[in-house]
């Protein structure tokens, strides 16, 4: 038989556990000469490569990494295409950044041919930012997530998109109807989801985009179709929270609107969750749905601190987030440094294991595909990067005085970006090579 298989042989981390649960030390495997095994796709070994090598075959191809880290795909839970180009919109807080800034950009959806060509420039980004699956917003034209599904599935990674629900307080030329938002999300359901590595998100923007009807017809469609994701935005801003107990007197805050309409569940993801109360959180962690932490965004936009204690002590599923555009990179290594400095403020400390976690196998649970990415654990798809810890002049220089697998880690989640990122692997095909 030809073997299909091929090996890597680097430094090698993956997390087990969340180290909230488990402790730092019992939340990682790592391998410092390791082997990473990977045969039709899928991951065949991940051990020490001295042990491993003598089981391989004798023409199975080894390729060598040196000063290297290989790690899962990251996992983006939190992310819009449409927004690739308006990142960096100078100026404004969540409410007037969507009116100046966000809304005419999207308006060019409407253009599937404008569509096609940023879903091509936005996913070759994440890969070159080592991001192998993300849950990805829309616009409100059904055709921006054919031209988003189209590009993932000639890329065949596993991603998840749906398109805007909003059927009121945006431009005209934005809103769909209750009617419109259902049919439109049911015909992109029975054309991706589940096709290939795709799924479908039902995706209201916001509660303040939509009526009580359409979030009723969200929660329909959520009923009809299994594995159905919903995501949205929850409690971001200030003036956003009392604009919602404005427009939904009868529900009893933010969160209680999307439970109203039985939007809750295993896999809801709720992006920000800022300025939650207890309430909230117990909700969230009794109905087993996610936050997306996006701290980059939540900086920029002067959102305000996600607190991640309360949401350990809640024992919520979290997940990491860039928001582009309203989060300022690609970068999930960039997106954890900022996430550090969320923690700084608030006196906590975000350990490198953690973010790790935060960045693979957490975001991995929170979309419920823990037992497909998210891990090196053999059986699970071959979604993987390869970390160059001589990136920079600085980084390569920084290294030398690191001394434990701590600290590397830190260092690299600190100074590192895109250049970073050697490689990116979906399903054992390369699909970005640096340089
Ligand atoms: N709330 C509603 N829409 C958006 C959006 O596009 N970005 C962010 N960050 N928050 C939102
Ligand atoms: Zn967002």
């Amino acid at each position: 038989f030809p073997s299909h298989a091929h090996a890597y042989r680097a430094a090698i981390i993956h997390t087990l556990e969340d180290p909230a649960k488990v402790g730092i030390d019992a939340s990682y495997q790592y391998f410092e000469d390791g082997l990473l095994v990977v045969e039709n796709g899928l991951i065949k070994a991940v051990g020490h490569a001295e042990a491993l090598l003598s089981t391989l075959a004798a023409d199975t191809p080894v390729t060598v990494y040196n000063n290297a880290l290989i790690t899962p795909g990251f996992i983006d839970t939190h992310i819009h295409y449409p927004q690739t180009g308006m990142i960096a919109s100078y100026g404004e807080q969540l409410l007037d950044w969507l009116n100046n800034y966000t809304f005419p950009e999207e308006h060019k959806f409407a253009d599937k041919s404008y569509a096609d060509n940023v879903a091509e420039i936005f996913l070759t980004e994440l890969l070159r930012n080592g991001t192998t699956t993300a849950l990805v917003f829309g616009t409100v034209h059904p055709q921006s997530v054919d031209a988003f599904f189209e590009a993932a599935q000639s890329r065949n990674v596993r991603m998840i998109a749906g398109k805007v629900m909003m059927d009121r307080n945006a431009p005209d030329t934005l809103t769909d109807t209750p009617e419109s938002s259902y049919q439109d999300s049911k015909n992109l359901i029975e054309r991706w989801h589940g096709k290939g590595r795709l799924h479908y998100a039902v995706t209201p923007r916001f509660a303040p985009t939509s009526s009580d009807e359409q979030l009723t017809l969200a929660g329909k469609l959520l009923k009809e179709y299994p594995e159905l994701y919903m995501h949205t935005h929850l409690s971001e801003n200030k003036q956003e929270i009392e604009w919602v107990k404005a427009l939904f007197p009868d529900q009893n805050g933010y969160l209680d609107v999307y439970d109203h309409f039985d939007l809750l569940g295993e896999r809801s993801v709720f992006a920000h969750g800022v300025h939650l109360c207890d309430d909230e959180c117990k909700r969230l962690a009794e109905t087993d749905s996610a936050l997306a932490f996006c701290p980059t965004s939540n900086l920029f936009l002067g959102s305000g601190l996600f607190d991640l204690a309360k949401t350990e002590q809640h024992n919520i599923k979290v997940g990491l987030g860039t928001d582009v555009g309203a989060g300022t990179s690609f970068s999930m290594l960039q997106t954890l440094n900022e996430a550090y400095k969320v923690m700084q403020l608030q006196g906590e400390k975000l350990n490198p294991f953690k973010s790790l976690y935060l960045a693979t196998l957490g975001g991995a649970r929170a979309l419920k595909l823990e037992e497909k990415i998210g891990t090196l654990q053999p059986g699970t798809e071959a979604d993987f990067v390869i970390l160059d810890y001589h990136s920079t002049p600085l980084m390569t220089y920084r290294m030398k005085q690191a001394t434990s697998l701590e600290e590397r880690l830190f260092v690299l989640m600190t100074l590192g970006d895109d250049r970073a990122i050697k490689a990116t692997y979906a399903m054992g095909k390369a699909l970005h090579t640096r340089g």
